[in-house]
């Protein structure tokens, strides 16, 4: 193809827009909810970490490998694998006699998903990375559609003044009662693809890049009011410590798996959506620092949403604990008890809030799957966002029929528990586990030994270096001693200890590790039953 491919106009685009993608339901419906299930403070704490240690190094991995590329996640695979890679080879056939053992244990399902995998491993390579994230965006935006639908119902709820009540239990039935709808949940859910790929059509700097510019700030604005409403509130302080001062007794193994999971989640990290967006960056910016804002961008709006939500559930006497439905269950009657009767307008402000934050993810779902067809199969953007749209969206309703109850698709549930094995309580969770708990922590397992062991952290390390004026090798130890630019320390040769060799050292074996000891834990917790 002639055409040139299209860049942001700058870092600042760069940055607003991979910003966009990772601040999400994650952050602002997600992260509270599993923080109040798993504790509060002392989970907090375990994100953080999850994020330093693993977030932070596979971020700055995937936005390397686009720009270096220049391509989608399965034309980035491609390009920098070299022809035969033996590591490859050994997975695959690891794949392939783990499922002839599962035959024997008649777990068929496993088998047959690890059969296939573990064919295309061995005839593929390294590139099965970016094709299994392709398929992963289509799987998390089915479900993350229907509640950035719901959300758009709420929202509608708000303004027209049917959010009035002030119980928990009339809330639930509330919000029964509109999952249920299920008419009205594909509507609004379709709505919301909708509105994804209308900005897509319009491609990266015209739709991405300026829709980021004027939602991120938006979002910020409204959640600073919902915060200094929050902590007004008489008993606010209860919630700001719930989140903040950790309780280490509360923490159990499952609730590290979980701020695991969510590490990438909440970062977008592990299906190739920030090789898509760093693909589209040119070499001059300062990827460094670039990735250090989106994920300092990212904490920032999960911990504050933490304190827009908490200081006013506990000031208004409800549980923290509430699951999924915390933000619409316990919010709405939680907004409508502040003394006022500004109910309606809070609320509606955060559902609007919701909204903004989860289409500005969607989008870049759904762009790592327009990418690739424009890249690797020369469709155009228009065919692309269309028809990866539709798909999407026909996966989706599955996703959202099934919320309210299996009955509606029980072909579907037997053919699942038949496979599987496992009872589940909805094909929603089984989408949202599948993606959360095992496809972006093996994405990004794989990222990690791909670009520190395979592409090398040596090539990588010249890409970053390009444009972050030589940030890439200030010295850790003057930096932090205040001797910068202390001729003696700042004499190349002995640069041992640089921001650079600190990142390859995480991403060859600390953060794989980290990863890797998770996924023990979980198999092992998996067969413990
Ligand atoms: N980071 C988004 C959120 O927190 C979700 C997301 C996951 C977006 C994977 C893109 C890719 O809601």
């Amino acid at each position: 193809m002639s055409e040139m491919r299209e860049h942001w106009s700058g870092s600042l685009g760069f940055v607003l827009a991979a910003a966009g993608s990772a601040v999400g339901l994650g952050n602002i419906w997600k992260f509270p909810y599993i923080a109040g299930e798993n504790g509060g403070g002392a989970f907090v704490a375990v994100y953080l970490i999850c994020i330093a240690i693993i977030g932070f190094p596979i971020m700055l991995c995937e936005i390397t490998m686009g720009r270096r590329t220049q391509k989608n996640p399965v034309g980035a695979f491609k390009a920098l694998s070299p022809r035969k890679s033996h590591l490859a080879n050994f997975i695959g056939f690891c794949m392939l006699f783990t499922a002839i053992a599962l035959l024997f244990f008649q777990h068929y399902g496993y088998a047959v998903v690890l059969l296939i995998l573990g064919s295309l491993v061995i005839r593929y390579g390294w590139t099965v990375v970016g094709i299994v994230g392709v398929f992963t965006g289509v799987i998390i935006l089915s479900y993350y559609s229907v509640v950035g639908g719901w959300t758009l119902g709420y929202i509608i709820k708000s303004f027209s003044g049917e959010l009035t009540y002030v119980k928990e239990s009339a809330a639930s039935a509330s919000f029964d009662a509109f999952k249920n709808n299920i008419g009205w949940v594909i509507t609004m859910q379709l709505g919301f693809i909708f509105l994804c790929a209308l900005i897509l059509l319009k491609g990266v700097r015209d739709g991405i890049e300026k829709w980021s510019k004027i939602l991120m700030p938006l979002l910020f604005f409204l959640l600073i009011v919902l915060i200094l409403r929050g902590l007004t509130l008489p008993g606010a302080t209860k919630g700001v410590n719930f989140m903040l001062s950790p309780k280490m007794s509360n923490l159990s193994a499952e609730s590290i798996l979980i701020a695991l999971g969510h590490a990438f989640f909440t970062l977008s990290l592990g299906m190739g959506t920030m090789i898509t967006y760093g693909s589209y960056i040119s070499r001059e910016q300062n990827i460094f620092m670039s990735t250090l804002s989106i994920v300092v961008l990212d904490t920032v709006m999960a911990i504050c949403a933490g304190l827009a939500i908490f200081p006013s559930v506990f000031a208004m006497g409800f549980k923290e604990a509430a699951g999924p439905g915390l933000v619409f269950n316990v919010l709405p009657a939680v907004f409508n008890s502040i003394p006022g009767g500004l109910g309606w307008l809070w609320a509606g402000l955060f559902f609007i809030l919701l909204a903004i934050a989860a289409l500005t993810s969607g989008i870049s779902m759904l762009e790592v799957v327009i990418a690739f067809f424009v890249d690797e199969v020369k469709w155009s953007r228009k065919k692309a966002v269309i028809i990866t749209a539709s798909a999407t969206a026909a996966l989706g309703v599955l996703s959202a029929i099934s919320i309210s109850s299996w009955n509606r698709l029980e072909w579907l549930h037997i053919a699942l528990v038949k496979t599987f094995g496992v009872e589940s309580t909805g094909f929603f969770e089984v989408m949202d586990k599948l993606s959360s708990n095992w496809l972006l922590p093996l994405g990004g397992l794989s990222i990690a030994i791909f670009v520190g062991w395979i592409w090398g952290t040596k090539k990588a390390v010249e890409e970053i270096r390009h444009g972050s004026h030589n940030f890439a090798d200030v010295h850790l130890i003057s930096l932090l001693a205040g001797l910068k630019d202390d001729p003696s320390h700042n004499n190349s040769k002995y640069h041992v200890l640089t921001l650079a060799s600190m990142w390859g050292i995480f991403i060859r074996f600390i953060t794989p590790v980290a990863v890797m000891a998770a996924f023990l834990y979980e198999i092992g917790w998996l067969t413990f039953k």
